[in-house]
């Protein structure tokens, strides 16, 4: 035994990596039949798939330019987090953007901007920004609800999203005035810190699920009566990264907690089907609408991607037939982001946002509907002048989603869907989240919401406007193509927007509706 220890000893450093590479390349040819790569070439095999998995990383820190990649750019994601932290988020030397490429949009400047009077809420708040309708206000809804803000948080679960990322948007509307909407996965504490809360459920109906896995009404009334903070109630029909697919939380991600929320498996899967179980036509939508409406006294409405318009159609008329229907409809696009999607959903089912909603706008503006609904779009809009341009063609609100996690530290490392989100933001792992301190990332998400908000007012102010909803079709430019290289969004979309009746910031102040910090 000594004699083999002696042996063993003497075997110098440089003899042992030989001796475990021969191991590794006997392993690679002999033992293991899944990659071939490494079957054929032992040893290097390995070197490509640690590049692979690193690949990424190296991508979007050394390789990447500055407005090369998606989801969001470099000098996207840099507005944020410099937003968010209250940094110098300006840009020298002029923009780094070429503003003769296809999409590229154009806010038409006044020659002199809208001078604020000395007695207006902006010289006091220069980031008050309400929404300039009143949601449930035509239905007469017996809680009308004006947001506070014009920028909220969008549909994220808790569960897709960790409990402290969740507390830590919570906290954050609620400085900000803004709203936090639940997500599928339920109202769970972390949603309970004082925000004004959208109640977001699907079909899985977690939160207000029956034994039967439908739809409970009793349930319901006792949420919203045990919560007061919820202001509205929105219905999901499809969100842009998966439209006729319901929801997906992977097993990984499912904790004794969750599963509590949820009333589902510990560690399973949980899908979602694709269709509710309250309804299964428009007529019978429109119904179940107003039966929650009735029996919660919240304003309610529907959240989906637009694809196909001939069922839009029929509500559309039974809208109008009736005077009863969604007090609210929140228009997510298909480049809209998700804790987990097929790819062949994500990337091609649905329409882009502009598309998506310009066609549904018009549908309802020809009914003559579009002043009584609140129109919110979703889709990558959280930067002003995207913003701009999504009011201009009609919205009266935007969420942000993954905006809304970048601000609190995400930083698109697109796994989402594994458990493993490095920044905390979007897994379970409890170490992960320990990252997080929801006291500083809660005013970090307050201070992108009024940065942004901030600059948007500006924008508004730069085109002689007072409120963002004075925004027309024509105000904004957009590149369409190199003959004809710019034109406005009504030649572009082919309508004109209804206007929004607005009668100074001043009445918003005032309103007794009003979210947010009062
Ligand atoms: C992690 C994550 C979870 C989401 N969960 C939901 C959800 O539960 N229900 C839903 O309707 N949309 C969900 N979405 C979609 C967003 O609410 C939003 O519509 C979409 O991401 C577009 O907004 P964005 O471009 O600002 O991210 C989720 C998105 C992300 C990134």
């Amino acid at each position: 035994m000594e004699t083999l220890l002696d042996f063993l000893s003497n075997i110098s450093w440089w003899l042992w990596i030989i001796i475990g590479l021969a191991l590794v390349a006997i392993r690679d040819v002999l033992f293991q039949k899944s990659h071939t790569i490494s079957h054929n070439f032992p040893i290097i095999g390995h070197f490509r798939y640690m590049l692979e998995k690193i690949g990424p990383e190296l991508r979007q820190y050394l390789v990447a330019n500055n407005r090369d990649e998606l989801p969001f750019n470099r000098i996207e994601r840099g507005w944020i987090y410099a937003s968010a932290k209250k940094e110098n988020n300006y840009e020298g030397f002029g923009t780094d953007r070429d503003i003769y490429a296809h999409q590229h949009i154009f806010i038409n400047n006044a020659m002199m901007p809208y001078q604020i009077p000395t007695d207006h809420p902006n010289n006091e708040n220069h980031c008050f920004l309400p929404c300039a309708k009143i949601m449930g206000e035509f239905n007469k809804r017996k809680k009308p609800f004006r947001p506070g803000s014009v920028i909220n948080v969008s549909a994220m679960s808790f569960g897709s999203l960790s409990a402290k990322a969740v507390e830590s948007m919570n906290k954050g509307v609620k400085m900000a005035g803004a709203y936090h909407n639940t997500g599928e996965g339920g109202l769970s504490p972390h949603h309970s810190h004082g925000g004004d809360v959208v109640f977001h459920f699907g079909t899985g109906y977690f939160g207000v699920r029956a034994a039967d896995g439908g739809f409970s009404m009793e349930k319901m009334i006792k949420l919203v009566e045990d919560n007061p903070f919820i202001r509205a109630i929105e219905v999901k029909l499809s969100q842009g990264a998966k439209p006729g697919k319901g929801g997906v939380l992977p097993g990984a991600k499912i904790t004794p907690e969750i599963a509590k929320i949820r009333g589902v498996e510990i560690g399973k899967d949980v899908l979602s089907p694709p269709n509710h179980k309250a309804f299964s036509n428009v007529p019978e939508m429109v119904d179940f609408i107003e039966q929650i409406a009735e029996a919660t006294g919240l304003p309610v409405g529907i959240k989906a991607a637009i694809g196909k318009l001939e069922q839009w159609e029929e509500l559309a008329d039974i809208m109008k037939a009736t005077g009863k229907g969604p007090d609210f409809i929140t228009v997510d696009g298909g480049e809209g982001g998700t804790g987990a999607a097929p790819p062949s959903f994500a990337d091609h089912v649905s329409l882009p946002w502009v598309y998506g909603f310009g066609d549904l706008y018009k549908l309802f503006q020809r009914k003559g509907l579009s002043e009584r609904i609140v129109f919110i779009g979703s889709g990558k809009l959280g930067f002003p002048a995207k913003a701009a341009m999504a009011f201009a063609m009609g919205a009266d609100c935007i969420n942000v989603a993954r905006e809304a996690m970048m601000s609190i530290g995400c930083i698109q490392a697109q796994v989402c869907h594994t458990n493993k989100c490095p920044s905390g933001v979007a897994t379970q792992s409890k170490w992960l989240q320990n990252g997080i301190d929801p006291t500083l990332k809660s005013v970090r998400l307050a201070q992108y919401f009024r940065t942004f908000r901030k600059e948007f007012i500006e924008i508004t102010h730069a085109a002689g406007y007072e409120h963002p909803c004075e925004f027309t079709m024509n105000d904004i430019e957009i590149n369409v193509d190199d003959h004809n290289l710019s034109k406005e969004l009504s030649g572009t979309y082919g309508y004109e927007k209804t206007p929004v009746p607005f009668n100074g910031m001043k009445s918003l102040q005032d309103c007794m509706y009003l979210g947010g910090n009062k």
